[in-house]
Formats: C-alpha cells, structure tokens, sequence
C-alpha cells in the first residue's frame, strides 16, 4: 500500500489538512523584548503555509514558564496581537496553525521574570541556560497543590488567547523534559501526595491541564505532545512505562486532535520502553491520530505511513533549511541540508 502523503488529511470533523505533512515546533528565540512575535516571524511562517499544519515554536503560558531568551509568549494583549498577525498571514496563504503552549518548570531562570522556579519536587538539572552560559539552573520549588491549580488555570487561559489570535488549535507540550513531562517521570517526580508516586498521581495533573483545555477550546482543537522515553534534560527509569501506559489509557478516551511524540531520532530505542522506539511505543498504546517525528525524511516518513506505523509527520530541522519544502517535494527538487548556523537567522 503507498499513501499519498501530500494529499488532504481529515484531521476530525472540524479540521481538514491540506497535506500529512507537519511543520514541527521550532523554538527561535527571536520574539522582541516583550516576548511578542516580530513581521520577521509573520514572514517566516507564512512562508511556509502550505506545510499541512504548522506548529508554533514553543511559547510560555506566563512569566515563571521561560529558560531561554527571547521567546513569544501568549499572555499578554500585545503578544495576542503579534500572533494574530502570524495566523491570519498563514491563513491568507492557505495553511493552517496550532500554537504550542509551554511551561518549562525547572527548566526556568529567574533571570527571566520575578518568582521562584516551580517544579513537581525539588530536584534541580545541572547546567545554564543555553547560550547564556553565566545562567546555572536552581533547585526548584516543589509547587504547592495551590500552585498546581494556577497553573492548570494559565494552561487554560493561553488556550483562550490562541484562539483569540486566530490559531486553529494548540498543542500542549507535555514532552522534552519541561514541566508536564516532570511530572511524568520519577526522576523528576517525588511527591507524596495525589500527584506523585503512582502511575494515577503522576498523571493527574497533566491529565487536568488536558480536560480542562478541552473544556475551553474543545478536543479536536487540541493535540498533545509527549515523550515517554526521557532523552533530553532528564532521567530514564524503568517504573516510567507504568505511568505512560496509564496515561495513555486514559487519553484514549478524550478525542484529541492528535498526540505527537516528542524525540530527536525515532531510530532510538528505549530500555525503560521495554525497547521499543518512541512511535512504536506510542502506536502499542494509543488509538488516535499518531503524529511520528524525529530525523525522518520524505522518503522514510512515506514508508512508516504506508505501515501504518503512524499517522502524520512532522518536519523539523528541514523546514528551517527549506522554507519551501513542500513545493521542492512536489516538484522533485533537491532540498537544502540543515546546518546549526541556519539558527542565527529568520528566514
Ligand atoms: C526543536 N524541537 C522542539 N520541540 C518542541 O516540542 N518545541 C520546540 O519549541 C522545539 N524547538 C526546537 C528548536 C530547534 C532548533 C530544533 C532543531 C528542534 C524539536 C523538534 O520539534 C523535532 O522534534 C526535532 O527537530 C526532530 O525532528 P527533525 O528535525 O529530525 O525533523
């Protein structure tokens, strides 16, 4: 069987996609000081409308969500109205866009707002803040279950914001070892309370920003990104399978628009998955839409479709090399390789 990934995908019964091809969350620090979007950013997305849907490069819920500079926020009057002028751009071109709303827990600096670090225990990472090397990480605040109800409420309001800056959708982002994802994880999580210790605890509060987001803005306006497997500011323990399969089970049940795997190369597998890479794992346990990403091309996202090994692609790194890199696809042409030196510009 071939599947045809560049033509229409009915996403629900609200949301149709020109193609199966996702432009991935791509963070760019470039936002101006107000962590507002800049008309570089409008020309850079609309660029790339005909990607089937863009995902926006991550952008914080609240102040106390940021660890690194420059980057768009969705909580303010003047950032809704930077966004909206990136949405009706994309829209104007035909594309479609969720925005992807992030907190990144102990992630964060207070170099960049005023507040503690909130985190799910006390456990801080090593390291500083990329590119800002003098920034080391703190031993965060175990948030309180006040705190947690705060930030389910600011989940929900940079939900409400999207919309109003005319975004189709959002993407939470519970992946990539940010603060849904700490919570998820034991070497991150030792609470003693309802939110920690059992596979149900340490879902709850993700499944709470999930429900409670769905509330406001609907189900099939939002997907949901994970990794099950911890690669990437965090530690792997094998009871972590418990809590995603739990997870999992229950998002069964919610009618999300998608859930994307959050992961680098989906050629790496994982012990504490009892082996399996990150789509595989995900496609065992979850029965919707199944967004696959992580060093894939074309070529080898079109075979992992045709198996039935997920369902949509995302592109990451070789949409920044090529802001036309559904059209060269369509007309056979050869596409730019990525380098890390393309970060330095918006193009
Ligand atoms: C990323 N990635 C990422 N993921 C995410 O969920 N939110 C984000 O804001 C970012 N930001 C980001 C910036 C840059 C410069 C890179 C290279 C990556 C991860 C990205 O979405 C994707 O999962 C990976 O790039 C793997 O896909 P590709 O690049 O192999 O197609």
């Amino acid at each position: 069987m071939t599947t045809d990934l560049l033509a229409p995908f009915k996403l629900n019964n609200s949301i149709e996609l020109q193609n199966r091809v996702l432009m991935a969350p791509l963070t760019r620090c470039m936002a101006d000081d107000n962590l507002v979007p800049t008309q570089a950013m409008v020309e850079y997305y609309a660029r790339r409308a005909d990607a089937g849907l863009i995902i926006s490069e991550a952008t914080i819920i609240r102040p106390d969500a940021q660890g690194y500079p420059n980057v768009p926020g969705l909580f303010s009057d003047e950032q809704i109205q930077g966004w909206k002028k990136v949405t009706d751009a994309v829209h104007a071109n035909g594309g479609k866009m969720f925005a992807q709303l992030w907190h990144v827990g102990r992630v964060a600096h207070p170099h960049f707002f005023d507040g503690e670090v909130l985190a799910p225990s006390a456990i801080g990472i090593e390291g500083s803040v990329p590119r800002m090397r003098e920034l080391t990480y703190q031993t965060p605040k175990a948030a309180t279950t006040e705190d947690i109800k705060g930030l389910v409420a600011d989940y929900v309001k940079a939900a409400e914001n999207a919309i109003e800056a005319g975004f189709d959708g959002i993407e939470i982002h519970g992946a990539n070892g940010y603060l849904l994802d700490q919570f998820l994880h034991f070497a991150s999580n030792q609470r003693g309370d309802e939110y920690g210790q059992t596979p149900e605890n340490m879902s709850r509060f993700p499944l709470e920003v999930v429900d409670a987001v769905i509330a406001a803005i609907g189900a099939e306006k939002t997907g949901l990104r994970l990794s099950p497997g911890a690669y990437f500011n965090m530690d792997e323990d094998n009871r972590d399978k418990a809590v995603f399969d739990y997870l999992l089970s229950e998002l069964n049940t919610r009618e999300l628009a998608y859930i994307h795997g959050g992961i680098f190369d989906d050629s790496m597998r994982f012990e504490s998955l009892d082996n399996q890479t990150i789509s595989e794992y995900l496609r065992t346990n979850y029965t919707g839409t199944l967004v696959g990403v992580g060093s894939y091309d074309f070529d080898s996202a079109k075979q992992a479709i045709s198996n039935n090994k997920f369902d949509l692609i995302a592109i990451g790194r070789a949409f920044i090399a090529n802001p036309d890199y559904i059209e060269k696809l369509k007309q056979g042409q050869e596409l730019t390789a990525y380098s890390d030196e393309m970060l330095a510009e918006l193009v």
